[in-house]
């Protein structure tokens, strides 16, 4: 690792993606005909978080997170995933992918940035006041989010274990993976799909 960057600050708040907008005007990625979109994952992980038969085929460990992997709609990458109380993701982001999650059981919070992170070049930055959002998702609650999103996803439950359905697109190329203490976040790693699976 190179020495870290100074922190500088966020300062452009960019308006929270409310779900499915934000493609990019500066990504290079340009959807194959007929690729899902945002919507269509939500679509996808609603109805599949509604299969009652799936949700309760997943093994759930007491001790850590479960997962199986599912044919996700178009090509795309999809989990379901169990979720003891108090476990969570930790900050991280989706490079290219959009994706969508819905939980089958129990709540699950999300914790998001409503900024878009620089691709390169930072080990630390100061984020900007007003970024954070947050919002709670029950059973059959869902949302689905655009390219660069940034989040931590948690079980903030006591004593109920959770269950969702993810779905990302175009599957995951990688994720970076962030630390936060108060308004600084750093870049701690970046996990690539041999890494997960
Ligand atoms: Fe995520």
């Amino acid at each position: 690792m190179s020495q870290p960057a100074p922190a500088r600050p966020l300062s452009a708040p960019a308006e929270p993606s409310p779900d499915a907008s934000a493609d990019s005007p500066s990504s290079p990625a340009t959807p194959p005909p007929g690729a899902p979109t945002a919507a269509h994952l939500l679509d996808f992980v609603r109805r599949t978080a509604a299969d009652r038969d799936l949700v309760d085929s997943l093994p759930l460990d007491p001790e850590g997170r479960t997962w199986v992997r599912l044919e996700g709609p178009g090509g795309s990458e999809a989990w379901l995933i169990g979720w003891p109380p108090g476990t969570g993701t930790g900050w991280h982001d989706h490079a290219e992918s959009l994706g969508a999650f819905a939980t089958a059981r129990g709540t699950l919070t999300e914790n998001a940035l409503a900024v878009r992170l620089p691709a390169s070049g930072w080990r630390t930055l100061e984020l900007a006041d007003g970024l954070d959002r947050s919002r709670r998702l029950g059973e059959g609650g869902g949302r689905a989010f655009g390219r660069h999103h940034v989040h931590e996803v948690l079980n903030g439950s006591p004593d109920t274990h959770a269950v969702s359905v993810h779905a990302y697109y175009p599957p995951l190329p990688l994720i970076r993976r962030f630390s936060r203490t108060g308004a600084v976040l750093r870049l701690e790693q970046v996990e690539r799909p041999e890494d997960w699976q």
